[in-house]
């Protein structure tokens, strides 16, 4: 009896560890290609004043503007800006997984 309890504790545990690696899992492959280069300079220079957005949340149209209007908060706070080849890395990765335009 003593010994199937343990059991059941022991499978109680098992269970409840792998649905939080699933969720974390789930969690962290919410942003597309997290494992590229593009991804690190986005994460990198999005993330100092808010959580950085889902490339989905833009048209890649409207990135452009959106970068930007980040490039003016960075100069406003006083903040290293991005330098050109930064800002077309992280549009690049934006405009790739933007929202699709509606036609
Ligand atoms: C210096 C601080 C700062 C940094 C760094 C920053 N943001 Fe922002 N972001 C803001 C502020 C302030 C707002 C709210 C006002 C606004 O929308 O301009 C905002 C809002 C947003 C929004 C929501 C508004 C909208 O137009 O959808 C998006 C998306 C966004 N930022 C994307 C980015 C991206 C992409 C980067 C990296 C290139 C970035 N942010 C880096 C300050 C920052």
């Amino acid at each position: 009896m003593k010994n199937n309890n343990y059991a059941k504790l022991l499978l109680i545990v098992l269970l409840a560890c792998s649905a939080c690696d699933s969720k974390t899992e789930q969690e962290a492959a919410l942003y597309p290609r997290q494992d590229s280069s593009e991804f690190q300079v986005f994460a990198k220079q999005c993330s100092s004043c808010h959580r950085p957005p889902m490339p989905d949340v833009h048209t890649a149209q409207a990135w452009t503007r959106v970068i930007a209007r980040m490039q003016q908060h960075k100069e406003q706070r006083g903040l290293l800006v991005m330098n050109a080849i930064e800002q077309q890395t992280i549009l690049d990765y934006l405009q790739k997984h933007a929202q699709k335009d509606q036609h």
